[in-house]
């Protein structure tokens, strides 16, 4: 049968790095284009003790349904853990457990916008939140990120726009897909201008705790007095994204609106997970496991460096990321990105375009993202050496 699918489906893109993830059965395919966690990254024994503790002694508690808010034990050790360096969530926050951190944007998109309706949006950025948006008619209105955070007269000049953005969407820290992470002057600045133009922010933070050089910096909802950031923290790069469990804390009025759309979308987060969670939060040592996370990605990323400075010096430049999964490579104007990417799947490298990540992806950029949490050092040996081999024919 033809089903008739509406406006909203017909205008939807799939992601082309889950295409592009499609495509690589081939076991010789090595691939700087995902974004998942190091497998050797997952906490599996304690997760797997947790769970069959908990089963054994609350069987019901495990697989009955539940709140839609979420665990209260999980919601109370999520608070803790937002705040453990700085106050984040405060006392007048509500809190709420989604499914991932794509609900959360899922959920703002739906909540605050009506077809047409802008959403200012960092750019580049993660592409998953810019297709979820536009699932619910929202047009992007992209500011330009830079190395330290967007550019404020841009971000000003579009929270001036008409029609007014109904939220901003950044990634402060480690961003995906550049790796830069905002300054502290200009999380101020942003929640300043949020203020002064009565825009909401949506601050992303899945990577926060993956910080592997300088100093931490408080996320913007740190300076949030008035309910103007609605943040989201989630568990899928610090423990695993198959649990698909984050959080959303922001004023009570928004949360309670959430709780009312989760119930309509998937009526909880799944309770295993968050049973299995809190216990990970409440019974074991996270600065440990999260500072063997760092050590992990901190190794992986400055041996990717390494090998870039040594091959490719002088070709391809890029800002050190601080943290993350990312490396943001330029590579010289004259080289075309997408032959560049499409030159590497031909020698089994995979890469992805940076134009994947702009407003309007079917405008070439010089950039490409580059992966380094999963690719073994072999790989990264073999990847960078592909890159080098491409650039060299495509510039001689
Ligand atoms: C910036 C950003 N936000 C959100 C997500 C979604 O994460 P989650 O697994 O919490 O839904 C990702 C996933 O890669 C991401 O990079």
């Amino acid at each position: 049968m033809e089903f008739s699918y509406s406006d909203k489906v017909l205008g939807m893109r799939p992601s082309i790095i889950r295409e592009l993830l499609k495509q690589m059965s081939d076991p010789a395919l090595i691939s700087f284009a995902g974004g998942n966690p190091a497998a050797d990254s997952f906490p599996v024994a304690d997760i797997r003790a947790f769970s069959d503790t908990l089963l054994e002694s609350d069987p019901v508690g495990m697989l009955q349904y539940s709140v839609t808010e979420g665990y209260g034990p999980l919601r109370e050790a999520c608070r803790a853990f937002a705040n453990r360096q700085w106050p984040v969530v405060k006392e007048s926050d509500e809190l709420i457990i989604t499914s991932g951190s794509q609900q959360v944007i899922e959920f703002m998109a739906k909540l605050l916008c009506n077809e047409g309706d802008v959403v200012a949006v960092e750019e580049p950025a993660f592409l998953g939140a810019y297709n979820s948006m536009r699932s619910f008619g929202a047009e992007l209105r992209g500011v330009p990120l830079e190395p330290d955070g967007v550019n404020l007269e841009a971000l000003e000049a579009a929270f001036a726009a008409q029609p007014k953005p109904k939220f901003f969407y950044c990634i402060p820290n480690f961003q995906n897909p550049t790796g830069y992470t905002t300054s502290k002057e200009k999380r101020k600045a942003i929640y300043e201008l949020a203020v002064k133009y009565g825009v909401p922010v949506l601050e992303d933070d899945p990577y926060g705790a993956l910080r592997i050089s300088g100093e931490d910096v408080p996320p913007i909802k740190h300076f949030d007095e008035c309910g103007a950031v609605v943040y989201a923290g989630s568990f899928s790069k610090i423990l695993c994204p198959g649990m698909r469990l984050a959080y959303c804390a922001g004023q009570g009025d928004f949360i309670t609106k959430m709780v009312t759309a989760k119930q309509g979308s998937d009526v909880h987060t799944n309770v295993w997970a968050q049973r299995v969670c809190e216990r990970m939060l409440t019974q074991t040592d996270m600065n440990a496991h999260i500072a063997r996370l760092q050590a992990i990605y901190r190794e992986k990323a400055n041996y990717m460096m390494e090998k870039l400075d040594e091959k490719l010096s002088g070709a391809v430049s890029y800002v050190r990321p601080e943290g993350g999964m990312f490396i943001w490579a330029k590579l010289p104007d004259e080289v075309p990105v997408g032959e560049f990417a499409r030159r590497c799947l031909e020698k089994k490298l995979a890469v992805v375009p940076g134009s994947a990540f702009y407003t309007d992806s079917a405008v070439e950029q010089p950039f490409v993202r580059l992966n380094f949490s999963t690719p073994t050092k072999e790989q990264i040996d073999r990847g960078v050496a592909v890159m080098a081999e491409v650039l060299a024919e495509m510039t001689k």
